[in-house]
């Protein structure tokens, strides 16, 4: 436990981990252990199971209505769910449940160092760039001891890239915000000089193309996409075909696909829809309204946007949710097409106190930390925060965790 930890450390300099560092620290063993949900592998939701109040975390974000509260309990049960290999776990997974790495903070939140999922790929040499390996970045996963050709990785990975758990609080509300409303914000030959771009990432689903607002290079449109892929990417469950093109639709475990009946497809979209956001915490103090003052005074707010208009009203994301690129020339690191090296989304900072460690693979572990690893795009907006008076910041990050 501790080793692992310090190799995770060791190697954060650098954005990425070098397998042979990690084969001398025994691979098979650090990889299962780390993928594997360690907190609770204990099913937390029965039957009698309170729903927090409206509003509250592990709540809807609306009042609903006896039906829907039935729906809301059973997918929150299946996210809950330890699934079996008699009800179609892997053969390729990284976890048996969603809670198992989503419960840092609260049931569907984040997960810690030792829950992040691994993307493999291939040092060629490349100033900044890895090659992608055969079959794309989904080599990232796990085979059942009993599977023939069981690897841990592509035998031709010699690097890889970090994903830490975010939490899945209040994400139904960004679901429902309209693409126009993220394009409005799109910069992208920073056309007001002032060092900041924003482009969005865009998603061709069966010839329609959709703004990507999920995952931390923005590479899923819809949150049902999530359920889609995280079913099939880390429990290795299949899903209905609801012709969007995220699912896995076949596996060849010998149980009977879809392994998530469209039902409980249903149930689990329902549920993640209509989990409230993370409460504002609603200081008093009146460093947390300084806070806000400075946060939009040096330029946070031109990421992190306080509200976009959502389906249901303003939601209070603080994201712009479009990609940049905070990290800058030096970073290595994987690509996806429309998601350079380096440009991830900008992450919604509503509950982040909840969601420590920070960035795309949890390289920060203060708040402050992640600020201060803003470079590139927010090179300005960084250094103005540098140049603030001790309380000042303070009161800034005070703000951030209140949100
Ligand atoms: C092995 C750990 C693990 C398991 C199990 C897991 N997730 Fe995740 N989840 C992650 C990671 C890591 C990410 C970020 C992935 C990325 O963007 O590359 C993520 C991202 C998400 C997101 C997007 C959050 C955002 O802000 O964009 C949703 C939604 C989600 N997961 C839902 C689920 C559901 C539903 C399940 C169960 C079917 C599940 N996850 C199982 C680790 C996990
Ligand atoms: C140019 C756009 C931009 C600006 C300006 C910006 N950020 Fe960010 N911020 C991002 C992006 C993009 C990420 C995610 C990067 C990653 O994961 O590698 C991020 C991540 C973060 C995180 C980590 C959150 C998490 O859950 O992992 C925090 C905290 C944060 N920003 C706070 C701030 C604060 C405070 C300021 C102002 C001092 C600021 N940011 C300015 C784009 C920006």
């Amino acid at each position: 436990m501790k080793s692992r930890h310090e190799t995770h450390k060791a190697s954060f300099s650098s954005g990425v981990i070098r397998l042979g560092l990690v084969v001398g620290l025994g691979a098979s063993a650090l990889l299962l252990a780390a993928t594997f949900a360690k907190p609770s592998h204990a099913e937390v939701i029965n039957d009698d199971t309170p729903v927090p109040a409206v509003g509250e975390l592990g709540g809807p974000f609306r009042e609903l209505n006896a039906a829907e509260m039935e729906m809301f309990k059973r997918g929150r049960k299946l996210f809950d769910r330890d699934w079996k290999q008699s009800q179609g776990l892997g053969t390729e997974m990284n976890a048996d449940s969603c809670r198992g790495c989503h419960q840092t903070g609260g049931f569907g939140g984040s997960g810690g160092l030792d829950l992040n999922v691994f993307r493999f790929a291939r040092d060629f040499g490349d100033p900044l760039l890895f090659e992608d390996l055969p079959g794309g970045q989904a080599g990232s996963k796990i085979r059942r001891p009993d599977t023939p050709g069981r690897e841990d990785h592509h035998p031709d990975a010699d690097v890889f890239e970090q994903r830490q758990t975010p939490p899945v609080f209040g994400l139904g509300l960004v679901s429902d915000i309209p693409d126009a409303e993220i394009l409005a914000n799109e910069d992208p030959t920073d056309s007001n000089g002032d060092g900041i771009k924003g482009v969005a990432r865009m998603i061709d689903v069966g010839g329609v193309v959709e703004v990507g607002k999920f995952g931390w290079k923005a590479q899923l449109p819809q949150l049902l996409d999530f359920l889609s892929d995280a079913a099939a990417g880390e429990l290795g469950v299949t899903t209905p075909d609801n012709g969007r093109g995220f699912a896995a639709l076949n596996d060849t475990d010998g149980v009977a696909d879809p392994e998530m009946t469209p039902d409980e497809f249903t149930d689990g979209t329902f549920f993640l829809m209509l989990l409230a956001p993370p409460p504002r915490v609603g200081s008093s103090d009146p460093l947390v309204a300084l806070g806000e003052q400075v946060f939009e005074d040096v330029g946070c707010a031109t990421c992190h946007i306080p509200s976009l208009e959502g389906a249901e009203g303003p939601v209070n994301l603080y994201s712009d949710l479009l990609l940049h690129d905070i990290h800058g020339p030096t970073f290595r690191g994987m690509s996806e097409p429309g998601a350079g090296v380096g440009f991830y989304r900008t992450v919604p900072l509503w509950g982040a106190r909840l969601s420590d460690p920070y960035l795309h693979d949890g390289r920060a572990e203060t708040i402050l930390d992640a600020v201060m690893m803003h470079t590139a795009e927010a090179e300005g907006v960084r250094q103005a925060f540098e140049a603030l008076s001790g309380m000042e910041q303070d009161a800034l990050i005070k703000f951030v965790e209140d949100l």
